[in-house]
This record gives structure tokens, C-alpha cells and sequence, in this order.
């Protein structure tokens, strides 16, 4: 049975759009629980500035209290040196940098352009190549911009290959806006494909418009074999207005088996964790409501 892999993304992307802050430990529990299903990777967090993302100002002390399992590698994002710096003390074993095909998301997103973004990467990829720690390259926007509209597969394919061509050992192609369909997407993987292996790509899709599904069939046609899912389908991105979460692992994991591929993970410890992280959303996003009804002057005095 040919393999793909399955890249869990949900405590960095899902969780990073959650607005209630999640407790370090409640985290911690759901990285716990999906190390048991069989991932190779798990994106655990990002070390970015707590002013732009709140939610993960704990990824230093979340990383060093995850236990950790042999063969799973835990990763997370490095948008500059001191992110870097930060993960490796606190014991990250791959990171990823992420630059965009859209100047205004770039701007919006990691307040720079992609050039000066790509110049900020090469350190990093110089300093963790020195402490052999791999290095993945995400591009957003691949199929379009929420600012800007319509991206060039061209822009994908000169981003990718440049993060390539630093030495990131694999780039992950993100439709931020899950906006994506057959069609473009295999536009974009088409233009990519000219200069870089499959197995150096992933796919990375948002499921906004209910395509996520039928995207990961058109990209198995071209040969990718790494994509990018999120439990329960959490997520978004918070610098991408409306954008929703990745494809739900469980979906991914189903239409992945269907189809004839192995992924290596137990299905239905998947499951149990899926119900799991649902009724633990589900709770604080009931208690933040109890809250804001507590905090919302009544209009009867
Ligand atoms: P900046 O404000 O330009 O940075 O932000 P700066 O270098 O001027 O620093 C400003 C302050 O941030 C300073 O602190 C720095 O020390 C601090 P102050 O002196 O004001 O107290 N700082 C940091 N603190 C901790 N860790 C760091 C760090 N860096 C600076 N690493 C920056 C630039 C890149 C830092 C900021 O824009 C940022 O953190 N952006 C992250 C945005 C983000 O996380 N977006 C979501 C992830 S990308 C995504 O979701 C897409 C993806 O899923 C694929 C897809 O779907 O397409 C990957
Ligand atoms: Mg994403």
C-alpha cells in the first residue's frame, strides 16, 4: 500500500484562531492524545510575537511539557531568529518558515514583504541547518488573495523554489482561504511541479468552500504524498479574514483510506481524540458565552 503522510497541524493553525485562550495544559492533553494516533508530525505551536498571536504566547513552556513520543516529530513556526532561538531551546525538532505569493498578506501577515521575508529566512535556515534541525517553507495564498484576489501560479512557483532552493527540505502549499478548487489548484501544482519533486510539496488546504476534499484528489493525481490536516477541522488563520479551518483530519484520514493509501494512524483513537477536542471547545466556548452574558449590563435596571 503506497503511503501518505498526514501532517497534524491543529494546536498551531487550529488553535491560533481560537479567540478564548486555551490553558497550557488543555493544549498539552491534545498534543498527549494526538501523539498516540500514529502521526509522524505534529505542528505543535509558533514561536511568533504574543502581541500578534496571543493564543500561543505559551509555546515555550507548551513545548517543554508535551510528552513526547518516540518517532513523532514535533515542529513549529520560526517567523525570525528569536523564534528560531526560542524553539530550539525549548526543544523543537523541525520548524517551518512561511512566507506568502501575496505582497499585501505578507505585509498583513509577517509585516514585510516577500523578499525582505525570504532575506529574514536564510539565517534561519544557516543556524538550524548548523544544529540539524530541518526546516519546512510554507507559501500562503496559492490560490488567491483575501486582499489582493487573484495570485499567479507563477508567484507560487518563484516563492516555493526559492524556500527550496535555501534548503527548506519541503514546502507546503497553503490555500489560506480555502478558496482553492480542482481547477486552480492543479494550476499552481502544475507550475510548481516544473522545478521541484513531488515529494518535495504538501498540500496545505482550507476547507472554506468544501473543496478541501476534492483538492487533495487533484494533488494525489500530480503525486503529493504530505498534506496538511487539522483535527476536527480547526482553524483559520487570523490575518486571512474569513478563512476557516484545514481539512478535518478524520476526513482527510477516511478519504485517504478509501482511495487505498496508508497513513499509518489509528482511525479510531482518531476518532475518540476528535470527539474529545469538540466537547472540550464546546464547554469553553459555553462558558465563555455564560461570561459575556454576565458581563453585559442588563438593561433592566
Ligand atoms: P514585527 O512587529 O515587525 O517585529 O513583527 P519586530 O521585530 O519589530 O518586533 C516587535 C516586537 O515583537 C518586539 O517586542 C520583539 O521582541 C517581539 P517589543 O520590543 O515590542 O516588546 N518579537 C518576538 N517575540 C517573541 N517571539 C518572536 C518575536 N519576534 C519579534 N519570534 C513578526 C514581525 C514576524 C514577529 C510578527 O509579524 C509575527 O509574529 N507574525 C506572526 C503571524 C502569524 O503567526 N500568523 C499565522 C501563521 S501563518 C498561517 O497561518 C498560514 C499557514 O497556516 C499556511 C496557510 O494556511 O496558508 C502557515
Ligand atoms: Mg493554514
Amino acid at each position: 500500500m503506497e503511503h501518505v503522510t498526514i501532517f497534524e497541524v491543529g494546536p498551531r493553525d487550529g488553535l491560533q484562531n481560537e479567540i478564548a485562550i486555551l490553558p497550557t495544559r488543555t493544549k498539552v492533553g491534545l498534543i498527549d492524545l494526538l501523539s498516540a494516533v500514529g502521526f509522524e508530525k505534529i505542528e505543535v505551536t509558533s514561536f511568533v510575537s504574543p502581541k500578534w498571536v496571543p493564543q500561543l504566547a505559551d509555546a515555550d513552556c507548551l513545548l517543554r511539557q508535551i510528552r513526547r513520543r518516540p518517532g513523532v516529530s514535533y515542529a513549529a513556526l520560526t517567523p525570525n531568529l528569536k523564534g528560531l532561538d526560542r524553539a530550539m531551546e525549548a526543544g523543537a525538532d523541525e520548524v517551518a518558515v512561511f512566507a506568502a505569493a501575496s505582497e499585501t498578506f505578507s505585509q498583513k501577515n509577517i509585516n514585510c514583504s516577500i523578499s525582505e521575508s525570504l532575506e529574514r529566512f536564510r539565517p534561519i535556515l544557516d543556524r538550524a541547518s548548523e544544529a540539524n534541525i530541518p526546516v519546512r517553507g510554507y507559501v500562503s495564498c496559492i490560490a488567491g488573495c483575501p486582499y489582493e484576489g487573484e495570485i499567479s501560479p507563477s508567484a507560487v512557483r518563484d516563492v516555493s523554489q526559492a524556500l527550496l532552493d535555501m534548503g527548506c527540505y519541503q514546502v507546503s502549499l497553503g490555500d489560506t482561504t480555502g478558496i482553492g478548487t480542482p481547477k486552480t489548484i492543479s494550476a499552481v501544482l502544475e507550475e510548481v511541479l516544473r522545478g521541484a519533486p513531488a515529494e518535495r510539496i504538501a498540500g496545505h488546504y482550507h476547507d472554506t468552500k468544501l473543496n478541501a476534499v476534492a483538492n487533495v484528489l487533484a494533488s494525489l493525481d500530480f503525486g503529493i504524498r504530505t498534506f496538511d490536516s487539522s483535527v476536527c477541522g480547526l482553524g483559520g488563520c487570523p490575518f486571512a479574514p474569513g478563512a476557516r479551518g484545514n481539512i478535518a483530519t478524520g476526513t482527510l484520514a477516511l478519504t485517504l483510506s478509501a482511495k487505498g493509501f496508508d497513513t499509518g494512524l489509528d482511525l479510531v483513537r482518531l476518532q475518540r481524540v476528535e470527539n474529545y477536542i469538540r466537547a472540550v471547545l464546546k464547554m469553553i466556548k459555553s462558558s465563555e458565552q455564560e461570561e459575556r452574558h454576565e458581563l453585559v449590563p442588563s438593561d433592566r435596571h
